[in-house]
């Protein structure tokens, strides 16, 4: 499973990539806000930093006016996914830049039928966002699960990114239906690590170790 971080703050991405664990990032336009820079220097600088795929949305909803941000935003880097709304003119944006060689993401996805469109347009991810399906009393990861369906009964090749991601069990839920790649934010990344047992195991060794009076090296 591929972890893409869900922020343009870029001490957190910095950190985060030099853990070897970051495969990504994704941005959207709050998280742009957020960070009070520039979108495309911002942008740039984290495609540098990530050699991996980072998303950079398009702010038009008509399809000429994704073309032209998309045309601005793909020129940043050879590793920029345009990230576009799952509308109409959306998925018509999507199939003529994965046709042309861009990676798009299709975000806002609610539906397994709107991913089933995304798949059909050759999108290189869709992003279910199951934090806040589940904030409207909708089951975000049965979501997940009919789009993994889906995308094999057919070999869809497009990547379902699992957006939204609030608490570590998403992470968990998301690997066991064997979605390819999770966003989340720093933060919950970071809480994969943790365990009270961990801390309690070396707190325990240390303290052993210490009556022997010896050191490594
Ligand atoms: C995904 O690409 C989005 O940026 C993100 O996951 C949205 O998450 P939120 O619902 O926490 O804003």
């Amino acid at each position: 499973m591929k972890f893409f971080a869900d922020t343009a703050d870029i001490a957190d991405i910095t950190e985060l990539a030099a853990t070897g664990l970051l495969d990504g990032v994704t941005t959207n336009p709050s998280l742009i806000a957020k960070s009070g820079r520039d979108f495309l220097e911002v942008v740039a600088e984290i495609a540098k930093i990530v050699p991996g795929p980072v998303s950079a949305e398009v702010v038009a909803l008509d399809h000429e006016g994704m073309m032209r941000e998309a045309e601005i935003v793909r020129k940043i880097a050879d590793n920029i996914a345009v990230k576009v709304p799952l509308t109409l003119d959306g998925l018509k944006t999507c199939k003529k830049l994965t046709d042309d060689g861009t990676m798009v993401n299709v975000t806002l996805c609610f539906s397994a039928n709107q991913a089933l469109l995304a798949g059909k347009a050759g999108a290189t991810f869709v992003s279910p966002f199951v934090g806040r399906h589940d904030d409207i009393g909708f089951d975000g990861m049965a979501l997940i699960a009919d789009i993994r369906q889906i995308y094999d009964n057919y070999d869809f090749g497009t990547e379902i990114l699992v957006a939204s991601v609030r608490h570590p069990i998403h992470v968990l839920e998301a690997a066991k239906i064997g979605a390819d790649v999770m966003t989340a934010p720093p933060a919950i990344i970071k809480m994969l690590v943790n365990h009270p047992l961990t801390d309690k195991g070396i707190e325990g060794f240390l303290k052993d170790w210490a009556k022997t009076g010896q050191t490594i090296g």
